[in-house]
Formats: C-alpha cells, structure tokens, sequence
C-alpha cells in the first residue's frame, strides 16, 4: 500500500453505499442525496445520509438542523427516519471553511468509520463538486457499491459531468448511472416542457455506457423545501418531483440488486 493511503474501510451493518457526484457545483447533487434518501426510505429502507462536503455543508440546511453539542449528541443524528452526519453540526458553516486537504481527507474518514451507522440498507453520500480531496478519500476508503452522477441538460455541464464519471471510472468505483435533474418543467396543465435542450443525461449515460436512472423536474418548490428544511419528497409527496424521486429510488434499488459489474470498460470522453 502507498504510504498515506487510506485503508479501505468496511461498514458490516451497511448494505449499500452510494456516493452523489458530479463534476460541476451547483447541479443538484445535494438536493438529489437528501430526496433520494428520503424516497428510498419511503420505499421501505432504512437510510443513512452523509455529508462529504466538509467546506460546505448542505445536509443541516435541508433537515433543518443546526450545530449540536457532540459531547451530549450521539451522532449519527436522526431526522425523518434518516440517519444524518455532516460537519455542519459539528462546526458553524462560516468556521469550517479553515478546513484543509488532509483534514478533510480525516472528516471523511471518521464520518465513515467512526460514526456508529448501525444496521442500513442504504448509506448515501452527497459529495462536493468537483474531483478533490473528499472524492479521492471516498472512492478509496469507502465500500463503494458505486456513484450516481448528476447533471443537468445543458452542454456545459455535460462536460463537468464526464469529468466526474471518468474519475470514479479511473479509480474504480462503479458508476451506477446517471441523473439528469432540472431536466423539465410540469405545468399546471399536467403537461411536461423540456426547458433546456433535452436528452443531455441520456447522451452521457449512453456514452458512459450506464444506465440513464431518472430525470427529475425543475421544480420553485424544490429550492424553497431545501431552505426550510423538509425536502420535497417529505413536504409535497404527491408532486410529480416526488413522484420522480420515488422511481429513481425504485431504480437504484433495482441497481444496486444487480451483480457486481464487470471490468469496467475504457471510456473515451
Ligand atoms: N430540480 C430542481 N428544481 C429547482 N431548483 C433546484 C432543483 N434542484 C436543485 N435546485 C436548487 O438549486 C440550488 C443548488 O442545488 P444543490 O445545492 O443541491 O446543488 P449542489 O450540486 O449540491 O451544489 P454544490 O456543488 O454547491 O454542492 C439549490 O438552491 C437547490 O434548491
Ligand atoms: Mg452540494
């Protein structure tokens, strides 16, 4: 083993883990992670959601929760039915920002194996963007059963998007597919509107050569839910972007049911 490299860590109680990556900010990752654990939990599983975003977490926000004292706070806090861990209850957001590459290398690392996760189907990991520190710890301490990436229709996160799939797709980790979020818009009509050019998570899934796992719409009330913290899934359960959440979870539940993948192929992007 390369000195410094961290050990692979194993989570006995935890069926699955599944990391929510992309290679560009501001797509949808953590509002996917917090919907997606909040619909396979309403599919019958019990969830955990991590956050791995150390500069900037979003997972507090979401749940509506704040700091907590963790000499009194058993960690992993629960909300909804979900076991949460993020820094953001550990350190006020505005602090955390001295955080710096090996220690957030660390927070990952003792968020996954010294917080006592317990008996979970699914662990979810939202990610913070890009391809640094907190991915490259994950994809080689975490028992990654493998990454959904998110993207959005347009070109121009395409190309952050590829980049995303190629890392994990370097170090091995499984891609379990993609999701295209703000991919329409359903109107009052019930009728659905491609807003931006469509088909760009379908064209980057086929080229990945992974499945498309679902499209989710561009919704006011998802933004609005993530700031007072109930997500849409929870708030608006018969929306139609909870009603597509609740087959994404229905899909990735099929996914992560199927045997291990094969070698992984060499993508060229
Ligand atoms: N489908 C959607 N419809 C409307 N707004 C959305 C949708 N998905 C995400 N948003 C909003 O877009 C903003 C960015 O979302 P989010 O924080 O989940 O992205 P992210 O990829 O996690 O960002 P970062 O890279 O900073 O971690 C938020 O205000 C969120 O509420
Ligand atoms: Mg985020």
């Amino acid at each position: 083993m390369t000195p410094g490299m961290p050990q692979k860590l194993s989570l006995p109680g935890v069926k699955h883990v599944i990391a929510v990556a992309s290679g560009k900010g501001g797509v949808g990752k953590s509002t996917v992670a917090a919907n997606l654990a909040l619909a396979l939990n309403m599919s019958g599983k019990k969830v955990g959601l991590m956050d791995a975003d150390i500069y900037g977490p979003s997972v507090p926000i979401m749940f509506g929760l704040g700091t907590v004292n963790p000499q009194t706070t058993p960690f992993p806090l629960q909300k909804y039915g979900i076991a949460l861990m993020s820094m953001g209850f550990m350190v006020d957001p505005n602090q955390a920002i001295i955080w710096r590459g090996p220690k957030v290398a660390q927070a990952v690392q003792a968020f996954l194996g010294q917080i006592p996760w317990g008996e979970l189907d699914v662990l979810v990991i939202d990610l913070p963007p890009g391809t640094g520190d907190a991915q490259l710890t994950l994809s080689q301490s975490a028992p990654l059963t493998g990454a959904v990436i998110v993207t959005t229709p347009q070109d121009v996160s395409l190309i952050d998007a590829r980049k995303g799939v190629r890392m994990f797709q370097e170090v091995r980790v499984p891609v379990l597919g993609v999701v295209e979020n703000m991919s329409y818009f359903v109107g009052d009509d019930g009728k659905r509107y491609d807003i931006f050019r469509a088909g760009g998570g379908q064209k980057l899934a086929a080229e990945a050569g992974v499945p498309l796992l679902g499209e989710l719409p561009i919704d006011p009330r998802v933004a609005e839910c993530g700031d007072t913290g109930e997500p849409i899934v929870r708030k608006y359960p018969d929306s139609p972007t909870a009603k597509a959440y609740l087959k994404l979870a229905a899909t990735v539940i099929a996914e992560t049911g199927k045997p291990a993948a094969a070698p992984l192929p060499e993508v060229q992007l």
